[in-house]
């Protein structure tokens, strides 16, 4: 491989939010990777700070065919100019967005167990959260979706909004191009639109491709609002850049109205130089080797409980590089498993809690980090479930 992987960088000293928080113990929680951040963004930065001004940024021509480039190249789907806004995150867009295309006390449909901060900004708004709790197959250790609880929700008149994940943060389901035309079918018959978070599409597995939601169909562009960025894929969660697109005008002017109220559509200086070196040749390039690296530690994490700890199952994953792990056999209903690990083998990983739907008995664990991290962290979870 081009890229060393495998360094340990210390982190301590940089007000990490995941290695602050984790005193000590050994982080794998917080979707931020133990691995630089891409070679091509840290030179597009450090030539941006070498000018010594760092003065308000426009978001030029390069911005917009960064996009449109990688969109087009990797993920076949033309993102039209017209459609695309910045933005600082994906999460205060998403909030901004259902403060314009709601009204207090609607309906916002998650699919659970999913991403928290969904449940945070629906309740923060003052909107109510609905969960089409996704099918759980504890043979296969898999999610689907619950198509007629779906139905039921979305015919309720007070549901204005869904949020998607795709690819889904914590099972990492890939949603196909069947499912994405399906739910985008029903969603316009009940006049729903649908925030579609593809925060994660650009770690996948080898020959396994995310499809864009607005892709499948013209319906699907119509209603709606897709949220991007480069952040997870090249780490750079911390430069805080993101986009949306939006293809129908009105829609787009309702939320591009938002956007600027929120005032969430100036960024920083180096929000720009993230965006147009990660979408690159050079980008893809690293992208493909990490993703070599995550699912061979996908492979490492798996096997190793498997042989060591099969009383836990690991969901099965085509995206993200997160692991959801169901702890079923070894945690009772309502505790917290997440704590006890913290307590027992000072390692942190996330509750799955937190995630809703089934989640209770699960743990979400982050696996992109060097391999010997990955290591220590499963002969720290051992220690935890060896003490059950
Ligand atoms: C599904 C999903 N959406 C959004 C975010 C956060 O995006 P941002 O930092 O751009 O607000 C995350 C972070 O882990 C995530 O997993």
């Amino acid at each position: 491989m081009k890229y060393d992987f495998n360094k340990v960088i210390d982190r301590t000293g940089t007000d990490s939010l995941k290695w602050e928080k984790a005193k000590g113990m050994l982080p794998m929680w917080v979707a931020d990777m133990d691995i630089e951040t891409f070679p091509g963004i840290q030179e597009a930065i450090r030539q941006r700070a070498a000018h010594g001004i760092y003065g308000y940024t426009i978001y030029g021509d390069a911005w917009f065919d960064a996009y449109i480039y990688w969109w087009k190249t990797r993920h076949s789907f033309e993102i039209k100019r017209e459609w695309l806004r910045f933005t600082t995150g994906v999460i205060p867009a998403m909030s901004s967005a259902i403060r314009r295309l709601s009204d207090e006390g609607d309906n916002v449909i998650v699919q659970s167990p999913v991403y928290p901060a969904f449940f945070r900004i629906i309740k923060s708004n003052q909107r109510k959260v609905l969960e089409n709790n996704l099918i759980y197959n504890r043979e296969t250790a898999s999610y689907s979706i619950n198509w007629t609880d779906l139905e039921e929700k979305l015919s309720d008149p007070n549901t204005k909004l869904m949020i998607l994940c795709n690819p889904q943060n914590p099972s990492g389901n890939i949603w196909d191009t069947d499912t994405l035309g399906r739910i985008g079918d029903l969603c316009a018959k009940y006049k729903v639109t649908v925030l579609s978070d593809e925060i994660h599409c650009d770690i996948t597995a080898r020959g396994k491709e995310y499809v864009p939601f607005a892709s499948v169909s013209e319906l699907n562009k119509k209603i709606s609002v897709t949220f991007i960025s480069p952040t997870k894929a090249f780490n750079a969660a911390g430069i805080q850049t993101a986009a949306l697109f939006i293809p129908d005008q009105e829609l787009r002017r309702i939320v591009t109205h938002g956007l600027s109220t929120d005032s969430i559509v100036e960024g920083n200086c180096f929000s720009m130089e993230a965006v147009t070196a990660a979408f690159t040749e050079e980008g893809a390039d690293w992208l493909d080797q990490l993703r070599m690296h995550i699912w061979n530690n996908r492979r490492i994490a798996e096997d190793y409980i498997r042989k060591n700890m099969p009383v836990l199952k690991v969901v099965p994953s085509d995206s993200t590089y997160l692991m959801w792990v169901d702890c079923s056999e070894v945690v009772s209903q309502g505790e917290d498993f997440s704590a006890y690990l913290e307590n027992e083998a000072r390692l942190m990983v996330n509750s799955g809690k937190a995630f809703g739907g089934n989640g209770d008995c699960f743990i979400r664990v982050n696996l992109a980090c060097p391999e010997s991290l990955l290591k220590e962290g499963m002969e720290r979870l051992k220690i935890g479930v060896a003490k059950r």
